[in-house]
Order: structure tokens, then C-alpha cells, then sequence
């Protein structure tokens, strides 16, 4: 960020150097936000940013928040090649992703390789949200896993996902499957896992059931990701989690709790890593 500060110093006023926001890099691509005061100067900022990250080929400047389903943001190009598809490099691993497309952030790189540092031998995981593939892929890398189900109900997602695991060579391993995380678990995947991962906050806690329904029958881990607001972020997750798990027979126990980043200025994007039981068992 400093260093794209002071190449566009003379370029922009120091009010508006306040002003810039942080950026991503994916692959040869730069990811801008920018306020509306800044967007008569997109063309400016994304050539600076490619003469200060040389390896870039294309900017594109975010021009709608993540929405959707499918968690897709429009984009504009506004310096370099016109398109949106690269390669990103992480933890040892290649991913392609299509950030027109798909739902894929670099900012998560620590969280997918915490998770997989923390899968034992043999296990069998479910990823309910799988994207294109990065954290099982990162898990079966990083772990000597037996499966992990990946699931994604975005047939973009999903087909660079099959591409991601040959590239990553981990077939037979990380297992895709396309459609909607409810459908699959309870036609494929019911009773198999020792883990579960339901990265999709804010609407995870409508999952709920699914990750109970893949959990094998003496329970397991689930990694339950949410949105939580100051002062308090992950009591009210943890309480919905207690007293939804509870009427359903399961018991909760919260292994460890943690932010990942902001969201705007009160909200945080947070996961739990939750060791759930049925009732009495121990
Ligand atoms: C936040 S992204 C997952 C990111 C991924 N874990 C990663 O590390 O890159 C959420 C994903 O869930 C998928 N999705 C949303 N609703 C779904 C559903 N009902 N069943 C399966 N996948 C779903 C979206 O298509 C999207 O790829």
C-alpha cells in the first residue's frame, strides 16, 4: 500500500491519497476498491499499480460488493489485458479462478492452511462451499487426509475445480460434486465426515442441518463460519449454534474462536471450530 501511495504522488491530491483502499493481488491480476471520489482516477491508480507490482498484467477495479448465491462481484478492467481468469500461487499449491465468475479471495490463504494443519491422518472431510477447490485442495496437500468431498453448487466453480485438482494432482483424493450442499449430503455424503467446513458467512447457520447430516454418527469437527458485530461478535453465533444443536439432539463444544477480517466497520467475518456429539456420548 505504500508503495502505490508514493508512486501516485503528483498523480493524486493528499486528500485523496487518504482515501485509497487496500488491494488484492491474485495471480497477474490487481484487485481495486475504490470510493466514488477516486473513480475519476481508476485509470491512473491501475496503471501505478502494475508499474509498482511488475508482474501484473491486468487491474480491474471491484465495482460491486460480493453478492449472490454464488458470491460474485462485478468488475471493470481498468489498466493492462482485458480479462479475468489467472492462475494464483498459495501454500504450495496452483489454483485457476475466474474472479468474474467465482468467489475466491487471497486473503483467506492463512485460514485454509490453519484448517489443514489441523486434519489428522485418514480422515474423511466435507467441504459444503468448496469454490474452486482451494482449501481441500490445501488439506489434501498439506495432510494425509483419505477424501475430501467438495462440494459447489456453481458450475463455474465447480469446473475449475476439477481443473484445480489435476493441476494440483490430488485426484482421488479431493472429490468434486456439483449441486446444492443439502441435496448432495443427503444423497452422497450422509454419516461420512470427521470434519465438515461451511465457510459461507452469513448463510451457514442454514446448513446446519446438512453438516449434522454429514458428521458420521459419533460426531466430529465442524468449522462454522459467520458474521458477528462488535462488542460481542461470536456470542450470538455460539448461542444460535447451542440451542439449534441442542433441539436437534447434538452437543456443542467451541474448540477455538477467531477474526478473520473486517467487514466494514462493526461487522467481522469469524469461524468457530466446534467439536459437536450427539447428546450422552462421550
Ligand atoms: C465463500 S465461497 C467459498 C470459498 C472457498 N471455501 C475458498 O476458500 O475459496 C462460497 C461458495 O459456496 C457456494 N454455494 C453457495 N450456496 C451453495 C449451496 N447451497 N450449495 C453448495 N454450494 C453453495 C458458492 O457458489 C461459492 O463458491
Amino acid at each position: 500500500m505504500g508503495s502505490l501511495r508514493r508512486e501516485l504522488e503528483g498523480i493524486l491530491t493528499e486528500k485523496e491519497l487518504a482515501k485509497l483502499r487496500a488491494f488484492d493481488l491474485v495471480g497477474d491480476i490487481g484487485v481495486l476498491r475504490l470510493p466514488p471520489e477516486l473513480l475519476p482516477k481508476k485509470k491512473e491508480i491501475g496503471e501505478a499499480l502494475m508499474r509498482v507490482h511488475r508482474h501484473l498484467k491486468t487491474v480491474l477495479l471491484q465495482v460491486s460488493p460480493v453478492k449472490g448465491e454464488f458470491r460474485t462481484r462485478k468488475l471493470e478492467v481498468v489498466a493492462g489485458e482485458p480479462r479475468t481468469e489467472t492462475f494464483h500461487r498459495e501454500s504450495g499449491c496452483v489454483f485457476k479462478v475466474d474472479l468474474d465468475k467465482v468467489y475466491f479471495s487471497p486473503r483467506l490463504a492463512y485460514e485454509r492452511m490453519r484448517i489443514a494443519r489441523q486434519v489428522r491422518g485418514g480422515e474423511e472431510v466435507t467441504n459444503l462451499f468448496a469454490g474452486v477447490g482451494c482449501s481441500s485442495i490445501v488439506i489434501a496437500k498439506h495432510s494425509e487426509a483419505k477424501a475430501v468431498y467438495s462440494v459447489d453448487k456453481n458450475p463455474e466453480a465447480f469446473r475449475l475445480m476439477c481443473e484445480n485438482i489435476r493441476i494440483n494432482r490430488v485426484g482421488g483424493r479431493v472429490l468434486p460434486l456439483l449441486g446444492d450442499a443439502r441435496e448432495v449430503v443427503s444423497s452422497k455424503l450422509r454419516g461420512r465426515a470427521d470434519r465438515v467446513l461451511m465457510p459461507l458467512p452469513g448463510a451457514a447457520r442454514q446448513f446446519l442441518d446438512t453438516a449434522l447430516e454429514a458428521l458420521k454418527e459419533g460426531g466430529g469437527i465442524v468449522h462454522f463460519y459467520d458474521v458477528g458485530e462488535e462488542p460481542d461478535p461470536f456470542s450470538p453465533s455460539i448461542s444460535f449454534l447451542e440451542r439449534e444443536a441442542g433441539k436437534r439432539g447434538w452437543e456443542v463444544e467451541v474448540l477455538n474462536q477467531r477474526l478473520l477480517r473486517s467487514y466494514g466497520v462493526r461487522a467481522y467475518h469469524l469461524v468457530l471450530d466446534l467439536l459437536l456429539r450427539p447428546k450422552g456420548q462421550k
